[in-house]
């Protein structure tokens, strides 16, 4: 069996460090959990995605807790798909620096029974070289189950939602990925909020952000809006546990209310 530490979303940044003092309480915690294997799910940085100083602070960070560990890049430290039309799309130069300062955005993992597969939610309509990386690694990986390892959930109700928006994985990648084959589990984060349920046959974990919410005033609740990390047990015969860990004295900082970082927030309509 393997003991893995799952933390997601930290936004740290040597310059505007409003999130450390979170994550030093999250990193003890699993510091003294002594997991096999630690996996971060995107968002690692407050903005990687054009400071190379932060996306270098906060691999170091995560480095600095001691155990084995695996990133995937979430928006915040790559750019995200063009076709969402943001600040910051994803473009070659922001996956080089990614890949420059932690290694290849897709992988592979192996342990026992199960295959451990990271990718790129930010890029898999731009990026056609993450698919290579994928196909092969959903193609053998035998008898093996496959959990995903990603930023962004795979879909925020059901695999056949159309919606087009900033918070799940886009319908047609989404289409192209379960094309390849169907994961038992997948972790993700971006949403900052934890939800853990099987949906479509596919067990689903939403991380909490070690380091904020967004507010309901920005944000349909569709999970719970705290902050921790999730400890994942998987078992060599294929089956699996997942348990939420909340930590003692984290602030609940609310992005909507802390404009100064990513600029003022669109409240939802109607609320
Ligand atoms: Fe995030
Ligand atoms: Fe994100």
């Amino acid at each position: 069996m393997l003991r893995i530490a799952q933390v997601s979303d930290a936004h740290l940044s040597a310059a505007r460090p409003v999130f450390a003092a979170n994550f030093a309480r999250v990193a003890e915690a699993v510091r003294a959990a002594r997991p096999d294997l630690m996996l971060a799910t995107g968002d690692l940085s407050l903005d990687g995605a054009d400071s190379d100083e932060d996306l270098a602070h906060a691999r170091d960070a995560h480095a600095a807790i001691g155990v084995e560990w695996r990133a995937v890049p979430g928006n915040h430290d790559v750019g995200d798909e063009a076709a969402l039309g943001g600040r910051q799309p994803w473009n070659a130069a922001r996956g080089a620096r990614w890949a420059g300062l932690m290694g290849p955005a897709a992988w592979v993992h192996d342990v026992p029974g199960w295959r451990l597969v990271g990718l790129d939610t930010q890029s898999l309509i731009s990026d056609e070289a993450q698919w290579e990386v994928i196909a092969r690694a959903l193609r053998d990986a035998g008898p093996r189950r496959v959990a995903l390892v990603q930023h962004k959930p795979l879909a925020e109700e059901t695999l056949a939602d159309t919606a087009v928006n900033y918070w799940p994985v886009l319908p047609a990648p989404r289409a192209r990925l379960l094309a390849l084959g169907r994961p038992a589990l997948v972790l993700s984060g971006h949403v900052h909020m934890w939800r853990d349920r099987v949906a479509d046959g596919i067990a689903q974990c939403w991380a909490p952000s070690t380091g904020f919410i967004v507010g309901d005033r920005w944000q349909e609740p569709t999970g719970a809006k705290l902050l921790g990390w999730v400890e994942h047990v998987l078992h060599a015969d294929g089956t699996h546990e997942t348990r939420l860990h909340e930590v003692p004295g984290l602030q609940l900082h609310d992005i909507g209310l802390l404009p100064e970082i990513y600029g003022p927030m669109t409240p939802l309509t109607g609320g």
